[in-house]
């Protein structure tokens, strides 16, 4: 899970790629780097750390002339972040360059057959290897195409490459299998890149590269092969909608903070179009030629998981269907699945090219179930290789950390489940005239408390900051924003955070409790209040200080009360979440922490 790009055309290509690079930086940011023909030689640079520590050397060399390079940020799989390891690499005999995102899973037994045949390696990763292994199979193919075609048929598992030639500076060669590469047509130039942030100033028109696709490009042509055969393809290229203004901070010290701002427009994009003139229906046409189903089995990962959990809530009670939520990973190896006829699997993934959660969607079709994905990004993997998708429309969310994206998660959910409610009868029309209502009145209910949200999250970072533990607890449709809020404070501050299901802790986690333990607690107005206010009384006999998000009115005596608007449940999740991201967010602004890019973290996750 790293960002590649390549670039031919005729601006200054170094500057072009660096600032692709660096909207690829959320995809990995342990070291940079790149590559470009200077003096019939290819000229590698490269960086241990981000971006910087590269542009810092970059600033030392003559670059004003290439007109075609690549370039690579990195997040370690093979090999510790350091500089050997860092991409682009080099062919023994230099000839070749290579940046890749992915994994080479039989690079160890290429490795051991190529340092029989005297090649050395310099760095610990299965780049290096396949990149020599290109340079071998040219030996006895010496058009390139076919060396590298023929190269990577024998390598096993994931990438998005991109290759250049010192003998041909002005032509970058690219293939993908399984990992995200996309393919820029500008006028006397052309990208290829992980993602179309890093190219689009300069266009935006794409082409969705295929699995087992190839591209050779120069500034002025490009071809599109199929990897077996080398036959070619054609591909319409598709005009994307969004600019640049979307993938900035707009005025917001961190695209995270911008991003837990955007969250009431993310709700009213998302309702736009899908209710009905007569406001009693959602209106999901991508859900119209599937059955409804049986039974439903979520899969996702990371907070797409937790917005999965939530939806259960919604989608059992209001549309009575039963629903199972697993995660990606788990699911992708259990032995018996259970996916029945009239079954469904629901893959929800922001990024839409999660690798356990692609390999979940794979397994669930090989089932003959119909999948449907839920995806933010546009012409994903998952949202090509799902039965139907529908788009959440969140916009480019940048911050690694996901906060938009889980609204407009839960939004989407909640229409499904009108929907379904509404053609399994199981939720009457005036029912559903008034969910519909309460969803329509949230993006300015948000609006309107944002701002105090924010202050009172302030407020409490700065009083908590010090606590090294955190338990969140929360019951029913609240348990699974316990589990986000938790691992928001984890990722962003890196206080270790639990989120249990209140009445889970006298079985256990209340040992834990004391008083620099501290407890966030979600609890609502609604039909768990008593209990999960019993569970907060026993936390306190064991001298456990308590935040709790409230509700006005509620009878409730802790440390620190957050009383944030009412909704009926399960709506009031769109009230406290952006409480809790608004907490950890400050938390850790405060101690100090790389908000936007947290340590060890990336935001697309294409390795399993
Ligand atoms: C990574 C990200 C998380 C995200 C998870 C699932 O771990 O850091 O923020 O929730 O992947 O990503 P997806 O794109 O499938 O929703």
């Amino acid at each position: 899970m790293c960002g590649i790009i390549g670039y031919a055309g005729h601006r200054p290509a170094v500057p072009v790629v660096v600032e692709g690079l660096c909207r690829l930086e959320y995809r990995g940011y342990d070291s940079a780097g790149v590559a470009f023909v200077r003096q019939g030689g290819l000229r590698v640079m490269r960086a241990k750390g981000k971006l910087a520590a590269l542009e810092e050397k970059l600033a030392q060399e003559p670059l004003a002339t290439a007109t075609c390079a690549m370039g690579h940020t990195r997040w370690a799989t093979h090999g510790v972040p350091a500089e050997r390891n860092a991409h682009p690499h080099l062919s023994n005999d230099g000839s070749l360059a290579l940046v890749h995102n992915g994994i080479i899973e039989n690079y160890q037994e290429v490795k051991a057959d190529l340092a029989s045949k005297g090649y050395v390696f310099h760095s610990e990763t299965d780049t290096e290897v396949l990149v020599n292994l290109i340079a071998e199979r040219r030996k006895s193919e010496p058009d390139l195409l076919h060396a590298f075609a023929a190269a990577l048929r024998e390598a096993h598992g994931a990438y998005a490459v991109c290759l250049m030639h010192s003998a041909e500076p002005e032509t970058i060669y690219a293939a993908r299998m399984s990992a995200p590469l996309i393919f820029g047509l500008g006028t006397g130039e052309n990208f290829v890149a992980s993602d179309i942030p890093a190219f689009l100033p300069y266009t935006r028109r794409v082409i969705f590269l295929e699995d087992g696709e190839l591209v050779r490009a120069t500034p002025a042509q490009y071809e599109i092969l199929r990897l077996a055969d080398l036959a070619p393809v054609e591909h319409e290229a598709q005009t994307i909608q969004w600019d640049m203004q979307a993938a900035q901070k707009g005025g917001h010290r961190h695209f995270m903070l911008k991003e837990i701002f955007e969250q009431p427009r993310v709700i009213s994009d998302g309702l736009t179009g899908r209710i009905n003139a007569a406001r009693d229906a959602a209106l999901l046409p991508e859900l119209d030629a599937l059955p409804v189903p049986r039974r439903l089995h979520i899969v996702a990962c990371g907070t797409s998981y937790h917005s999965g959990l939530w939806g259960r809530h919604l989608l059992e009670h209001w549309a009575g269907i039963p629903v199972q939520v697993e995660i990606a990973s788990e699911f992708r190896y259990r032995d018996s699945l259970l996916l029945e006829k009239e079954e469904m699997a629901l893959v929800i993934s922001q990024s839409g090219e999660t690798a356990d959660t692609l390999a979940a969607l794979r397994i669930a079709r090989e089932h003959g179930v119909p999948v449907l994905g839920l995806c933010n990004v546009v012409g994903s993997s998952i949202a090509r290789e799902a039965s139907a998708v529908i788009y959440t429309q969140a916009g480019p969310e940048i911050s690694v950390a996901s906060t938009k994206a889980m609204c407009s998660q839960m939004l989407t959910l909640a229409l499904m489940a009108l929907y379904w409610g509404c053609r399994r009868n199981s939720l009457p029309a005036t029912r559903r005239r008034e969910l519909i209502g309460l969803l329509e009145s949230l993006p300015a209910l948000l609006d309107d408390y944002l701002p105090a949200m924010h202050d009172r999250a302030r407020e409490l970072s700065r009083k908590y900051a010090q606590a090294r533990n955190f338990f969140y607890l929360g019951r029913g449709h609240c348990y699974p924003l316990a589990l986000e809020g938790a691992l928001k404070l984890k990722e962003l501050s890196y206080i270790h955070a639990e989120g249990y299901a209140a009445g889970e802790m006298k079985h256990g986690p209340i040992a834990l409790i004391d008083p620099a333990f501290p407890t966030f607690a979600l609890a609502l107005d609604d039909a768990l209040f008593p209990k999960v206010k019993s569970n907060i009384v026993e936390v306190q006999a064991r001298q456990g200080k308590v935040i709790a998000l409230t509700n006005p009115g509620l009878d409730l005596a802790v440390d620190d009360p957050w009383i944030i608007p009412a909704l009926p449940a399960p709506l009031a999740a769109f009230a406290a979440l952006p409480a809790l991201q608004l907490f950890s967010y400050e938390m850790a602004d405060y101690l100090g922490k790389d908000v936007d890019q947290p340590r060890n973290l990336a935001k697309s996750v294409t390795v399993e």
